[in-house]
């Protein structure tokens, strides 16, 4: 999964303003980024392994009309100049987001074995393509009858010798947008890219193709039929994307959840959502990844307690392979942050498909996800730029008890505010990065915060982390506790305080480390670190009890020097399987 970019125009445009619009996409992916310009008829091609910021100097002050550029996430072939995109071939060069399903296939049916020159799925479109157009002469049947030959998803642009003025462009479940600019059009994997430079946009949907210069685009499908598209109008939605005051995207963002809470509070108080009453619903199912699952699995809690409705959540890449055996009156809760994640998606089409009512809860209104729902609930925590997420998960926490239709929330602001300023997890953090392992434990709700917590540390750290529910501890994962081990367990609620003392305990007498977060009155011999949560009335834990989880990761970071906002292999929106 990676970003594409791309501009065809009348006039020349700098290769950084390229990459500059590249930048906006890198959330996609940071492994590696190319660029390549078709100019008197010849293909130039620029790579760089690493952040899109090491390729400027490459490029200098080079300018062209016709420009294709990608972001990397690896997916086939390691990380290195050869399996970077482009890819040139011949008289093609392309860009690719996705992933090509058949390309062995391809490589023998095509007889390309001896003429790769990566290890990347998608040279075998620049392979096919430049294959096709040699077989059957550069034309829109040419370019339909490679692109027929490839399963899996793709968008794709491609530059062609010989057709200089010229970019291609193709799209099979993987997003991509075309801007209609003065002169000339632009295309992007997220329409962030387009801000400033567009009022007209169109979407493709799959298996629409196009050719366009810096006068006019034409669309076909792929019977090489040409259709006609109705433009979009580009409306500027918030892109802020500034660090402020803070050294990173992620401490501005848990900076951010106060005032990412009161913003949905008030869009909810104020305003009318076309939402689903739960209530007239049997069953309820919650479908997401990362993140936004464990934000699932509280809500599984809260739907459970307020409403009374079974509620079962699943992980999206795993209830793609499972039978549905649910109530027919049942509802369907997609969470997905960017709205554009390949498993959430997929499993959204599956159920549609079943004619379940679908809704989806989202931080990105113009997403897939909340065009394909029946209904959406948009989250107002404004734009997440750091990989890690972190205000959305409490805004979508929020939206959970807003669907729930609980009024009497409030957010103290300022008791936010100082948890997050305090410096309460410092010494914490120092042990975590000192321990062979952590152990995350909890019950419950807190449990899914434990399983948050972890997944925070894991992105930020590079560190293995484990978390267990208390009581699971003593049936094979106690075997692990030794003095070098650290386990950090969080308690928000009487009823479960017997067993997490008991778990505590039971690691103590083990020589194990112990740290405990809690919005209990406890002794202090309780644990060998204790950070206290206060509570306000009105004002559900669940909200915000994850804080000190995401305040250890991002200062854990911080300690081992890593990047809080890029951590190694990951990206922010996965947009394959
Ligand atoms: C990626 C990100 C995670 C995120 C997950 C789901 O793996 O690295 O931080 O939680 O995708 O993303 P979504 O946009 O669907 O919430």
């Amino acid at each position: 999964m990676c970003g594409i970019f791309g501009i065809i125009s009348k006039h020349s445009y700098e290769l950084k303003q390229a990459l500059q619009r590249l930048e906006l996409l890198e959330y996609r992916g940071y492994d590696s980024v190319g660029i390549s310009t078709l100019d008197k008829n010849k293909l130039n091609v620029y790579k760089s392994v690493g952040y899109i910021k090491t390729l400027y100097d490459k490029i200098s002050s080079k300018k062209s009309k016709n420009i294709i550029c990608h972001t990397r996430w690896a997916t086939h072939g390691n990380i290195c100049e050869k399996n970077t995109h482009p890819h040139h071939i011949g008289k093609v060069c392309i860009v690719h987001n996705g992933i090509i399903d058949n390309y062995k296939d391809l490589i023998k049916s095509l007889n390309l074995k001896d003429k790769l020159i990566s290890d990347c799925d998608s040279e075998i479109i620049a392979q096919t393509i430049d294959r096709q157009f040699f077989i059957n002469g550069v034309s829109m049947s040419s370019f339909i009858d490679a692109i027929s030959l490839l399963e899996g998803s793709y968008a794709i642009l491609a530059q062609v010798q010989d057709c200089e003025k010229c970019i291609y462009g193709v799209k099979n479940k993987s997003p991509l947008y075309v801007g209609k600019m003065e002169a000339g059009y632009v295309f992007s994997s997220d329409l962030i890219a387009f801000q400033g430079l567009i009022k007209e946009y169109y979407e493709l949907n799959d298996g629409e193709c196009f050719i366009a210069n810096g006068q006019k685009i034409t669309f076909f499908n792929m019977y090489n039929i040409q259709i006609e598209k109705e433009s979009i109008e580009f409306k500027d939605f918030d892109y802020s994307s500034s660090k402020g005051e803070f050294g990173s995207f992620l401490e501005k963002e848990i900076n951010d959840i106060p005032q990412a809470l009161c913003n949905t509070l008030f869009h909810y108080k104020n305003s009318t959502h076309k939402i689903p009453d739960l209530k007239e619903y049997k069953q309820i199912h919650i479908i997401a990844c990362g993140t936004a699952y464990h934000s699932a699995c509280i809500g599984k809690y809260i739907i459970e307690n307020l409403l009374k409705i079974p509620c079962t959540c699943h992980i999206a890449s795993e209830f793609l392979f499972q039978e549905i055996l649910t109530d027919k009156n049942s509802l369907f809760i997609f969470i997905s942050q960017s709205g554009e994640t390949y498993d959430t998606l997929q499993a959204l089409l599956k159920v549609k498909d079943l004619g379940y009512k679908t809704l989806g809860i989202t931080n990105t209104t113009h997403s897939q996800l909340s065009k394909i729902c029946n209904y959406c609930l948009p989250i107002y925590a404004g734009k997440e730029v750091s990989v890690a997420s972190t205000k959305v998960y409490n805004c979508t926490i929020l939206a959970i008890y807003f669907l729930c239709k609980k009024k009497d929330i409030d957010i103290d602001a300022k008791l936010l505010t100082d948890l997050i300023k305090s410096n309460k997890e410092d010494e914490l953090a120092k042990e975590m990065c000192k321990s062979s392992t952590v152990i995350f434990i909890g019950k419950c709700e807190d449990y899914v915060s434990a399983m948050e917590g972890v997944l925070k540390y894991r992105e930020l750290t590079y560190r293995n982390a484990i978390s267990y529910p208390c009581g699971e501890l003593k049936h094979g994962t106690l075997s692990i506790i030794d003095k070098n081990t650290l386990s950090i367990a969080i308690l928000t609620q009487e009823k479960y305080a017997n067993s997490i003392f008991t778990a505590i305990n039971e690691i103590k007498t083990r020589n194990g480390k112990t740290a405990l977060i809690t919005t209990l009155d406890v002794p202090k011999d309780t644990a060998d670190y204790i950070i206290k949560l206060e509570r306000k009335k009105n004002m559900p834990i669940n909200l915000y009890s994850i804080i000190p989880f995401q305040k250890l990761a991002y200062k854990s970071c911080n300690i081992l020097n890593l990047n809080p906002d890029r951590p190694r292999n990951l990206a922010k929106s996965v947009t394959v399987q």
